[in-house]
């Protein structure tokens, strides 16, 4: 099995081939994830809702995501493997994000690292790159930036829509290797991928980009409650965990588990 690079990526979006990314946080779903062919593994910050049971992304640590992402990348054989730079470990300076990123490659083996941000973190970008670290950006609908942004709602409506078109060149001029457009109008991420020799990965951003993420728990169902009307539901894990834990309950209280056949 041959390593997913950056620039398979690029040579993809040069055949008009698309490619799909999740994310990951432990062994089996990345495991799985990587035997399914997807190309690209994420272990986002946003294992701070979906691993460390916060409700933003805002509180997880770069001591947090570093064992998960090691986790991830050692149980891939095929997947590129992101690491998500966390809030407050890349913004203060172009210094402070190869710090923060060296410790997600060195500590958790990722291949590349994502930050949130357009123009504003060109200096990070060139930074990162010039010293041997592929970046992904991610511009947008940035999740780390909720309060400034004014809770989840879609970038770059009416006017806005040009403010994304210059963050996406921006990151691609400091040579970021991708960017993730979460909850952009389909049109206008479509218009940012035909413009941009980069490859685009669209969250909530329509059909017309080069690649599409989603979080697994949400896509797979293992998480419930409200999904944000981006989400497709694949599966109903939590259906089926819930039911596997309900009948081991049950067997174990009613004394017909462990059977002859489960006893030495
Ligand atoms: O943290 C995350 O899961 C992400 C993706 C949704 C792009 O940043
Ligand atoms: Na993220």
């Amino acid at each position: 099995v041959k390593r997913v690079r950056t620039h398979h990526l690029r040579e993809m979006k040069g055949r008009g081939e698309r490619f799909s990314m999740l994310t990951a946080y432990e062994q089996y779903a990345a495991q799985t994830f990587d035997e399914a062919g997807i190309e690209v593994l994420l272990v986002g910050d946003s294992a701070s809702n979906n691993v460390y049971g916060n409700e933003t992304s805002l509180p997880v640590t770069v001591d947090e995501l570093i064992p998960l992402t090691r986790a991830v990348s050692r149980s891939t054989r095929r997947a590129l493997v992101v690491g998500d730079l966390p809030f407050g470990s890349y913004q203060a300076s172009p210094e402070q994000a190869y710090l923060t990123a060296v410790r997600f490659m060195k500590e958790g083996g990722a291949h590349a690292i994502k930050l949130e941000g357009g123009g504003e973190m060109a200096p990070q970008i060139e930074k990162l790159t010039q010293g041997g670290i592929p970046v992904m950006a991610h511009i947008g609908f940035t999740p780390q930036s909720e309060h400034t942004l004014g809770g989840y709602r879609v970038q770059g409506r009416g006017e806005t829509a040009e403010r994304i078109l210059r963050d996406a060149k921006a990151v691609q001029e400091a040579g970021a290797f991708a960017v993730v457009m979460e909850m952009v109008p389909g049109n206008v991420a479509a218009q940012v991928t035909q413009e941009l020799d980069i490859p685009t990965i669209g969250i909530g951003a329509g059909a017309g980009c080069d690649g599409q993420v989603l979080v697994w728990q949400d896509a797979f169902g293992l998480r419930t409650g409200r999904m944000a009307k981006f989400v497709k539901q694949y599966a109903d894990l939590h259906a089926v965990l819930l039911q596997a834990a309900q009948d081991f309950d049950a067997e174990v209280k009613a004394g017909t588990f462990p059977g002859p056949e489960h006893t030495f």
